[in-house]
């Protein structure tokens, strides 16, 4: 291309054509970000029922839950993984390093954990038990999931 030919292109860039190009980098900044909200939305569709029980209670329910299949890496051992321990009630909602709180009272839907042990996180290594350990910590079943959801829906107390 000759110079020519370039200051002829830099003539015809009308404003309705900068309108266009601005127009076409928007919308595909806006499919962009709709693909991205979409990826990280857990299927919430495949959380199992919560479980008719009432009166959920960490004690009687949820703890021997949790001492089989969380607490030898998130108890009172030295180092607690990611800083999170399930052997008290209020650990257990708190959370550990990533700084948020593993379970919102009242909503299942909304609490990391749940979404985490029924295998509804995208990132695999927040899936707990860490499906690569689970020989030795099994996964909960989904009647365990649906007792822990119940729990939490109902405040978890
Ligand atoms: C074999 C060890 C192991 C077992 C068993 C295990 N976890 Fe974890 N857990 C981890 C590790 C490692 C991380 C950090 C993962 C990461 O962020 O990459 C973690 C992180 C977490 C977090 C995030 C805490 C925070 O705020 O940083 C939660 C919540 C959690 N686990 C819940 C559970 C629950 C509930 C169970 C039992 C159903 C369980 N884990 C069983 C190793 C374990």
């Amino acid at each position: 291309m000759n110079l020519f030919d370039l200051q002829s292109v830099f003539e015809k860039t009308t404003p309705e054509k900068i309108m266009t190009i601005k127009s076409i980098t928007l919308s595909l900044g806006l499919v962009s970000f709709v693909f991205t909200a979409s990826a990280a939305a857990p299927d919430l569709g495949k959380l199992p029922p919560a479980a008719k029980k009432e009166g959920v209670s960490y004690d009687k329910d949820i703890k021997p839950i949790f001492e089989k299949s969380c607490v030898k890496c998130h108890g009172p051992e030295k180092n607690p993984k990611s800083k999170y321990r399930v052997d008290s009630l209020e650990a257990a909602i708190k959370g550990g390093s990533s700084g948020e709180a593993a379970i919102i009272p009242g909503k299942g839907e909304k609490s990391p954990l749940l979404l985490q042990v029924a295998d509804l996180i995208d990132d695999e290594d927040k899936r707990m038990p860490p499906t690569d350990k689970r020989d030795k910590y099994p996964a909960l079943t989904k009647d365990e999931v649906g007792l822990v959801r119940a729990w939490i829906d109902q405040g978890a107390k």
